[in-house]
């Protein structure tokens, strides 16, 4: 297709080189007139914004994932006792000898002294620190050993000593094997993040001797109540999105860091407790409690589309292809039988017994993830070619993802109908540059970016924050692919979500502590809600009265709503005057700020602001302010 032929025509020329508003700098701002058509244009994709979910600084793990409790089933082999004390005047140790599960290799071992009179055992101190708020925490444990008697289980400040909850059960536990015990019990509010949950027993019952504990599990309420569910409260600011779709489990963590430590769905699924975890590719063990049916029960109650990644035969140790590859093809078919296969099938009979009786709806399978790197590239091709066709034999209406653009790493032809994922993480210039990126793209080739971020470095490890320059280019982006999205399928903004007290990539959508109040949506979570809540069905010609740049928009429709999307990326104010024939009320959403400001930890000040807009004439001004984003929504 001709550089002419579609977007750098007489409505709207994309002119990211000048910035043109350098020029008419005068007292008053520049005027900027929008003529949307309330007819005509394209159609629109109905997923385009959704979010890229992976197992990294402790996003779900101690994150997203409601499970509190760090190291609780001493998975992976670089923890060793961490989180773990002794309550009391007893030796804790890890127990290799007493496993509690054929994947739970261990228990924690309590041994306690002859002549003890107290209640005695062990705390965990969480993922730094336990959330500890006024609400109904549920918790169990496995216990081995010769007992029968209370078993004290308390929420506590880890230096105040308070103590937040304190609930007794009565077990009764013996040496033959280990039993699981659960309660439910409720808690006060603590001040602070410094808390550990405390088990302890009647050491006058054990003194001389020893009992054995294993996988401990302490839950939040769970969003939709979910059993080993998601922690309600990170949920539903995600769920405040209204984003379409969730990419998952990776990402660099489906590769491994070996062909062996890679993620295998076949070991998260089923009770927890017989998952064995794996160390990760983002330097921590991972328990799995967060498996393959918790992203589809997520993905349905947020009413996600999945988009599932499958291990295409990369890892960062070694890359199997050709014979090599052939029973993990197999292993992706027998995933695939798992979520959708019927109680006559062996996995599907599985997936049934875990709990899901209705099939998972998988629409999108992603082959891999960015094949274009580390390494991946001459062999992708076959691996692609072995896993696509054995997965559209058996699902022909599945639709399939590769992992890159790079044409070079990708099969030739690219079968019909497959979609080509990009990943981009830039300065805020760079991606302003790619505005016009889709524009002349071949209108048969459908895309994806699954993943995308504004980061204000090229170091790839800093800790730094969104901030309205940053996060005003990701909105130009977006307005790209939004102005293309008969080809741009989908975009999923990464990192989700970081606990702030394990931050090995930055900036993320949002982040939060063990604190109260700790939650903080960054800058671009505001951007990514605002645009993925305000989203037509059609996207509409504009008529301008000049070129883009700095200000950028979009205007769309659905049957009872326009959409027009802007972004002022210049540090001059943008006088917007948009008309929208026979229209006359409306809301304008707004994100503004100054350049470098963004939300930090415990100082959320800039969010969206809503405005009621009336105009009798279907004409609205809008004073864009420097670096600002907003949605004008119509009726
Ligand atoms: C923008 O429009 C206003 C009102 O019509 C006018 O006063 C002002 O001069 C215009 N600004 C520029 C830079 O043309
Ligand atoms: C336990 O108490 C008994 C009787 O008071 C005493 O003989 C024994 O030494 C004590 N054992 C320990 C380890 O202190
Ligand atoms: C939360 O606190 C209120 C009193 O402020 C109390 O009535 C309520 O029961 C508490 N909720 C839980 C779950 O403990
Ligand atoms: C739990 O049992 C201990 C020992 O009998 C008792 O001192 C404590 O008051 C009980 N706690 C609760 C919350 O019932
Ligand atoms: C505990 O369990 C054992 C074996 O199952 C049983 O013999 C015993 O009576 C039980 N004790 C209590 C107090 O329930
Ligand atoms: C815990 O709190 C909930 C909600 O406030 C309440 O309905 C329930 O009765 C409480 N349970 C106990 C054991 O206090
Ligand atoms: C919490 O425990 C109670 C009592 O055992 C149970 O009814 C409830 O389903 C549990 N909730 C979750 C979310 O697991
Ligand atoms: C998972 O699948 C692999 C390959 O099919 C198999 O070798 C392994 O035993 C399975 N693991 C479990 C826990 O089912
Ligand atoms: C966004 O999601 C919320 C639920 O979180 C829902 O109530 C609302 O209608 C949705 N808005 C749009 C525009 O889809
Ligand atoms: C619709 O698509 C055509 C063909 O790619 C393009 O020329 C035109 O500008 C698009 N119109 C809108 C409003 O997106
Ligand atoms: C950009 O990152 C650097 C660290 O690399 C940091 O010092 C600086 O404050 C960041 N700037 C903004 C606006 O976030
Ligand atoms: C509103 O737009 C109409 C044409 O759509 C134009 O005639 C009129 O002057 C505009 N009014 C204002 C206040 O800009």
């Amino acid at each position: 297709m001709s550089m002419h032929s579609r977007w750098k025509s007489a409505i709207c020329i994309a002119s990211t080189l000048n910035f043109i508003y350098a020029v008419a700098k005068d007292s008053s701002p520049a005027n900027v007139t929008l003529d949307v058509a309330t007819d005509g244009g394209n159609k629109s994709s109905s997923l385009l914004y959704g979010i890229m979910f992976e197992e990294m600084d402790h996003s779900g793990d101690g994150g997203i994932h409601g499970q509190l409790l760090q190291n609780n089933g001493f998975q992976g082999s670089s923890l060793g006792m961490t989180s773990y004390a002794p309550v009391g005047d007893v030796d804790i140790t890890r127990d290799t000898s007493e496993p509690v599960s054929e994947a739970i290799k261990s228990s924690l071992r309590v041994d306690v002294p002859e002549n003890t009179t107290e209640y005695v055992g062990f705390a965990n101190t969480g993922y730094k620190g336990v959330p500890v708020t006024n609400s109904t925490y549920n918790s169990s444990f496995w216990m081995k050993g010769d007992y029968t008697g209370k078993v004290n289980l308390q929420l506590v400040g880890s230096k105040s000593g308070k103590v937040y909850a304190s609930h007794n059960l009565t077990v009764n536990s013996t040496t033959s094997q280990f039993v699981q015990f659960k309660a439910s019990f409720n808690s006060t509010q603590s001040p602070d993040g410094d808390n550990e949950w405390h088990l302890t027993f009647d050491g006058s019952k054990v003194a001389g001797d020893s009992l054995n504990f294993g996988y401990i599990e302490l839950f939040p309420p769970t969003y939709h109540d979910r059993e080993n569910g998601l922690r309600d409260d990170l949920a539903t600011v995600l769920e405040k999105t209204n984003f379409t779709f969730l990419r998952f489990p990776g990402g660099n963590n489906i590769e491994g860091l070996q062909v062996d430590s890679r993620w295998k769905w076949n070991t998260t699924i089923g009770p927890p407790v017989d998952r064995p975890g794996r160390e990760s590719d983002w330097f921590y063990p991972n328990t799995d409690a967060l498996g393959l049916d918790e992203y589809l029960w997520w993905c349905e109650d947020m009413q996600m589309t999945p988009i599932l990644a499958v291990w295409a035969g990369k890892s960062y140790g070694g890359i199997l292809s050709g014979s090599d590859l052939k029973p993990y093809v197999e292993d992706i078919m027998n995933e695939l039988e798992y979520l959708m296969g019927d109680s006559e099938s062996k996995w599907g009979k599985m997936r049934i017994e875990n709990g899901r009786k209705k099939p998972w709806n998988i629409e999108y399978v992603e082959i891999g993830n960015e094949d274009d790197l580390t390494g991946g590239c001459d062999t992708y091709p076959e691996r692609f070619n072995q896993i696509y066709k054995a997965i559209h034999k058996k699902y022909p209406d599945i639709t399939i993802i590769a992992s890159n653009g790079d044409k070079s790493c990708l099969p030739s032809p690219v079968p019909k109908g497959v979609i080509l994922d990009l990943h981009l993480y830039r300065k805020p210039d760079d991606f302003v540059a790619l505005f016009d990126e889709f524009d002349n793209k071949p209108r048969d080739q459908p895309l994806m970016v699954g993943e995308y971020g504004c980061r204000n470095t090229t170091h790839e490890r800093g800790v730094y924050w969104s901030f309205m320059q940053g996060t005003c280019s990701e909105a130009v982006y977006m307005i790209g692919m939004e102005r293309n999205s008969d080809i741009v399928k989908m975009a999923a903004y990464a990192p989700m979500l970081e606990h702030f007290g394990y931050v090995a990539w930055s900036p993320t959508m949002y982040g939060f502590n063990s604190s109260p109040e700790s939650i903080t949506p960054s800058t671009s979570y505001f951007l990514q809600q605002m645009f993925a809540s305000n989203k037509g069905d059609t996207v509409l010609p504009v008529k301008s009265s000049t070129e883009f740049g700095p200000l950028y928009w979009v205007a769309t429709k659905t049957d009872s709503q326009y959409y027009v999307k802007l972004a002022n990326y210049g540090e001059d104010e943008q006088n917007v005057i948009i008309k929208i024939p026979k229209t006359k009320s409306g809301t304008l959403k707004m994100l503004a700020g100054s350049q470098y400001e963004g939300n930090l930890p415990y100082s959320v000040n800039l969010e969206t602001k809503y405005t009621d807009i009336v105009q009798v004439e279907g004409n609205y001004t809008i004073k864009m302010p420097p670096w600002a984003i907003a949605v004008v929504a119509i009726e």
